[in-house]
């Protein structure tokens, strides 16, 4: 049985879509959790949002792609909780299009964001986890970052990024006791589907696209938020520098 009773954790990215999803399931499973989104959440919008929480729930905006921003997160965690042992990396953006039609600034922002976000993160909660030669750090890519990314050329590129990024910091930093591992989800049920087909109704957009799918449909917030919590947990205690794809065999062929 999985529990986080006592364990900190931080989740970027956790306003919504898969990120809600993975907060919700730390709150079940007793985390103590720091949750960062850009936008502004009160302490009501918190409470309302996980009644179930076995610990705390705190929660700060914070820009990932601004310099300071993963010092600063750590930090409060660490104030926060006396420690940091799990932190998920899920903040991502994606702007569709060829290399073509890919312009610098989308280009910037998409590594800025999906990548040197996490670098920066990583590196801030490192120098937690090595102090006390423990902890989780999962981050999230894509199947988009194991195979080709057809329309999503900078998306693509960064997810690629990322999963390099968690295989050489699990090699770096596995005799520290930190293990570093990737979830990779497929087309799951978030906003971040609005633009992949455009003018589709939702639920045509959704059957769509599962068509495509080996296991015939898209995949649930949930479903990625649950091999998050297995890869972060002890249950993988002898798991690091894997590439968990949750996408229905998507990247299978
Ligand atoms: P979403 O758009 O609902 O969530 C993205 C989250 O990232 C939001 O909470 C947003 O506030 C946060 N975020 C974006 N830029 C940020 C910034 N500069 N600073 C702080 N927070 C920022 O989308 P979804 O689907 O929940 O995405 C979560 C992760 O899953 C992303 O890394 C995405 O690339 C990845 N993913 C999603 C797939 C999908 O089909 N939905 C498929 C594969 C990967």
């Amino acid at each position: 049985m999985i529990s986080f009773a006592g364990k900190s954790v931080l989740v970027t990215g956790a306003s919504s879509g898969i990120g809600e999803a993975i907060a919700r399931r730390f709150a079940g499973l007793g985390a103590n959790l720091l949750l960062t989104a850009r936008r502004n959440l009160s302490p009501a919008d918190i409470a309302a949002r996980y009644p179930a929480a076995g610990g705390a729930v705190h929660y700060l905006s914070a820009d990932v792609t601004h310099k300071e921003a993963a010092d600063r997160l750590v930090a409060h965690a660490v104030e926060l909780f006396g420690g940091l042992d799990v932190l998920v990396n899920n903040a991502g953006i994606l702007f569709r299009g060829t290399a073509m039609e890919c312009t610098d600034a989308e280009w910037t922002a998409t590594l800025e964001t999906n990548v040197t976000s996490v670098f920066r993160l990583s590196r801030a909660a490192l120098r937690v986890m090595t102090a006390k030669k423990s902890g989780a750090i999962v981050n999230i890519a894509s199947d988009w970052g194991l195979v080709g990314a057809r329309g999503a050329a900078a998306y693509g590129a960064s997810k690629g990024a990322v999963v390099q990024l968690t295989r050489s910091m699990a090699l770096d930093h596995a005799a520290e006791g930190i293990r570093i591992n990737a979830v990779c989800p497929g087309d799951t049920d978030t906003r971040m589907l609005d633009g992949a087909m455009s003018g589709l109704p939702r639920a045509e957009l959704l059957r769509t696209l599962g068509e495509a799918i080996p296991l015939g449909r898209v995949g649930r917030p949930a479903e990625v938020a649950d091999a998050v919590c297995f890869l972060a947990s002890d249950q993988s205690s002898f798991i690091t520098g894997v590439m968990l794809a949750v996408d229905g065999g998507n990247s299978a062929g």
